[in-house]
Order: C-alpha cells, then structure tokens, then sequence
C-alpha cells in the first residue's frame, strides 16, 4: 500500500480566469484519483483508464488556454504552446509506456510525480501569466504557495 498525498487547490495557482481555472481544478482532481488508485492498488486496467481520462480532458484543455491567451495577447502564448506540446509528448510516451508494458506500479508512481509536478509548476509559472493580461494588475501574492 502506498501514501501518495492528495495534491490541493490553492488561489495561488488561480489564472484569473474561472473557467480556465475550474478546468485546472478537474486536473487536480484526476490526478488525486490516480493518487488513489495507486494508494490503493488499483490494476493496471484502471489507472491506464485515468492515464487516458488525463490525456483527452489536457488536450482539450491546452486548446481553451491557447485560445484565452491570444485573447489576452499574453506575452506568455508562445511558450505555453510549446510547453503543451512538449507535455503531450512526454504524457504519451509514459502512457504507452505503462500500456505496452502491462503497467507496473513503479511505473504509476513515477508517472504520477513527474505529471503532477509538471502540472503544478506549469500552472504556477506559465499559466499564472494570464493574471495580470486579464486584470490589470500583478497576480496577489497569497497562500502557501504565493
Ligand atoms: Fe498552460
């Protein structure tokens, strides 16, 4: 049995854009579901399961965020595109990976950390950029992670 932690909301990792930010609430969320299934030793069926879920609700969601900075015209849009794509990449090699090999759960924990450090760093130092295109202001400095 494992003790993966429960990754939690925080407002510092707010975009400033509730839809945007609400669909980085579902990410977490996927995650921690990932979290548990590893905690508690779920088969290989069901954490590629939500390895898939991941994948199709990060692509669609990429899509909303490219399209909200060109909005904005958020001097980050360039690498926050490049930084999907080089996700995308990396989150399909894992995936088939995990697939092709019959899933190990080693394999899971390390897919788990590095995806969900990736999310949580990209969110804060890419993502966040949109704060201050879409409010005018710097992004208020709050919560633990702030
Ligand atoms: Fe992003």
């Amino acid at each position: 049995m494992y003790t993966l932690k429960r990754l939690e909301w925080d407002n510092a990792l707010s975009t400033g854009e509730d839809g945007l930010d609400n669909q980085h609430k579902y990410l977490v969320d996927t995650l921690n579901k990932l979290g548990e299934a590893i905690n508690e030793g779920h088969g290989s069926d069901n954490i590629a399961r939500i390895l898939g879920i991941l994948r199709f609700y990060a692509g669609w969601h990429f899509g909303k965020e490219e399209d909200c900075m060109e909005t904005y015209h958020c001097p980050a849009a360039g690498k926050n595109k490049n930084a999907h794509a080089v996700f995308i990449e990396k989150f399909d090699k894992f995936h088939n990976e995990f697939t092709n090999s019959g899933g190990s759960t080693e394999l899971a924990l390390k897919i788990h950390e590095e995806i969900s450090d990736w999310i949580v760093n990209h969110i804060l130092m890419v993502d966040g950029e949109l704060y201050p295109c879409i409010h005018h202001r710097p992004k208020p400095k709050t919560g633990p992670l702030g």
